[in-house]
């Protein structure tokens, strides 16, 4: 059970809809919720695709990690992982470290892939199919490791997700 000042974590590949759900159980909960991207491009003055194109993933990983460590100083209660961040150890042990419960938003390849060609936003290391499938699949041993397991279905919007994971994980009572 989660004690109601622990901090949530979600996680789970590109495109498969972790700050909508991080939104929606936020306003659930009635409480604050960080996105790590935004809150990289707030501080950085500058997009994630351009860190990445400008100075390579390695570096953008060392950014998303001291942010991360930030993030994880504040209040806020629901934190939005980029998709690669849970799969760097150093992450996983810093989130361990002050106890959190962390939430793996699952789905299907296809169903990320769709979101990631029909999003504005630019991911550099999916830039075509074939990489990002690469990348779906080294990843998933990384995103089973956390504590919950949801799976993201087409007949369930983000919004019945975020519900449902108030209801399970919080023990909310909603109708
Ligand atoms: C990344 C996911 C992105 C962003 C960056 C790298 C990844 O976040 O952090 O482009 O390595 O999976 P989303 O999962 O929100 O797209």
């Amino acid at each position: 059970m989660t004690s109601s000042g622990q901090r949530t974590i979600l996680t789970g590949f590109m495109g498969v809809g972790k700050s909508t759900v991080a939104r929606h159980l936020a306003h659930l909960l009635k409480c604050e919720k960080i996105d790590l991207d935004s809150f990289i491009e707030i501080n950085e003055k500058r997009t994630i695709a351009e860190i990445i194109q400008s100075e390579g993933e390695a570096r953008f990983r060392e950014i998303e990690t001291e942010n991360l460590q930030k993030v994880l100083q504040t209040q806020a209660r629901i934190i939005a992982l980029g998709g690669g961040a849970w799969t760097v150890d150093k992450n996983r042990k810093l989130i361990k470290q002050i106890n959190c419960t962390t939430i793996w938003l699952e789905s299907s390849f296809e169903h990320c892939w769709r979101n990631i060609k029909f999003s504005r936003r630019e991911r550099p290391l999916a830039k075509n199919k074939r990489r990002a499938r690469k990348l779906f699949e080294e990843r998933q041993r990384f995103y089973c490791l956390a504590d919950w397991h949801f799976i993201v279905k087409p007949e369930l919007n983000s919004y019945e997700l975020a519900k449902k994971i108030a209801e399970e994980v919080f023990l909310l009572k909603l109708h």
